[in-house]
């Protein structure tokens, strides 16, 4: 369903209530997704981006109902990802000759995706203007690795609409779609568990892209990205957001991340959330069996902490698969200003407090040597050392 955003442009995109995971089974998305694509009607009539390729179908029909698909004069791809390019192969179809404004690294990923097929690329970089008539423009951004190398927005002139694409976007389902009609506490989550997850490891360039578009002097009322809410009231608040974000971001928390085999593990990760409290009562601490716990999720937490501490017993020698797999990730999001520690038990060999304390510098992590390392099960001994670690920790 066509919704208005603003004059002669409106939303023609795909609400995925049912969406509960992303990029394979990583992020997951217990509030759904949208991907939002945008049709402008001027004298020019734009499309801009599509949808995930299972709702193609529908995307085209409802899109039908809009326009004659021969009235379309130009599409903009911002960015080739799956999830909004995915029904660019069957709109095409339909409308072969139809110029395509997209980076030069776009044409390469939907090659690469698609195939070729002769489609009229029009490659544009930053600074490049579309005429799209009634004296308004298109300008293109190219905003590359934020998140991928092809990723570009396209602001429109007269009614000054940043099309941000992935940057400044939430996996949320929002049926009434504008940022001031959304559940304020699901949104702010969700913008942050989507800056995490997705934009975190790019953050320079993130403070860079935000003051390279504000020193562009274009006036911004509308923020309408390919996900989640359109920031429509006070549209610069997710900026603004962004750039707190982007610069090493930490609260006064700390997460404790653990998986267990007999609880041995989980006893220490227990006294050391207590301790924590003990000394500083003011700090918001958070514990997670990443057996249990969702992995994305557990992520927002760490972004959200001034420090982590990790734990795991030795397996095999080595740690616990749920622990090594989510120290993989954690490494992947290139976290900054965080100081780190680890915890462990074991029956003989004793290597995974050691593995632990090596992965966490591998992400960049500011690793203090204090650790608890327990012989089957935790003593007072073990005990006793968590006081100084925590201490430590906070310092
Ligand atoms: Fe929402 Fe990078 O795709």
């Amino acid at each position: 369903m066509k919704k208005q955003i603003k004059n002669n442009v409106s939303w023609v995109g795909y609400v995925d209530w049912e969406l509960e995971k992303f990029h394979g089974e990583d992020y997951s998305t217990f509030n759904g997704s949208s991907q939002n694509s945008y049709l402008i009607r001027e004298e020019k009539n734009v499309l801009i981006d599509t949808v995930w390729a299972p709702h193609k179908f529908e995307f085209i029909e409802n899109l039908k109902k809009e326009i004659d698909l021969n009235d379309i004069d130009y599409v903009v791809i911002n960015h080739g990802e799956v999830d909004h390019s995915g029904a660019l192969p069957a709109l095409m179809k339909e409308i072969p000759d139809v110029p395509i404004y997209c980076s030069a690294l776009a044409v390469k990923s939907l090659e690469g995706q698609y195939g070729k097929h002769g489609w009229n690329f029009n490659v544009v970089k930053t600074g490049d203007r579309l005429d799209i008539g009634h004296g308004k423009e298109l300008i293109f951004i190219e905003m590359k690795m934020l998140h991928w190398p092809d990723s570009m927005a396209t602001y429109m002139t007269k009614d000054n609409i940043l099309f941000s694409n992935d940057a400044f976007g939430q996996h949320f389902a929002v049926e009434e779609l504008y940022n001031d009609k959304a559940d304020q506490c699901l949104l702010m989550n969700e913008a942050m568990k989507y800056y995490t997850n997705i934009l975190n490891p790019f953050s320079v360039l993130v403070l860079k892209k935000i003051d390279e578009i504000l020193e562009m002097g274009l006036p911004i009322d509308i923020i309408a990205p390919s996900h989640g809410v359109v920031w429509r009231e006070k549209p610069l608040q997710i900026v603004e957001k962004y750039k707190e974000w982007a610069d090493a971001y930490q609260e006064n928390q700390i997460t404790v991340v653990y998986d267990t085999m007999w609880e041995s593990t989980l006893k220490i990760a227990h006294a050391i959330s207590k301790e924590i409290s003990k000394q500083s009562p003011d700090t918001v601490v958070k514990v997670f069996n990443i057996g249990k716990a969702d992995k994305s999720d557990v992520m927002t937490e760490v972004f959200k902490s001034k420090a982590i501490v990790v734990g795991s017993p030795t397996v095999g020698n080595n740690v616990l698969s749920n622990v090594s797999g989510w120290l993989s990730y954690l490494k992947s999001l290139k976290f900054k200003n965080k100081k780190a520690a680890a915890f462990g038990s074991y029956g003989w060999s004793g290597e995974s407090v050691k593995i632990i304390q090596e992965k966490l510098k591998e992400a960049g992590f500011e690793v203090i040597e204090d650790n608890v390392k327990c012989l089957w099960s935790p003593d007072k001994e073990d005990f006793d050392k968590i006081p100084k670690l925590v201490e430590n920790l906070l310092a």
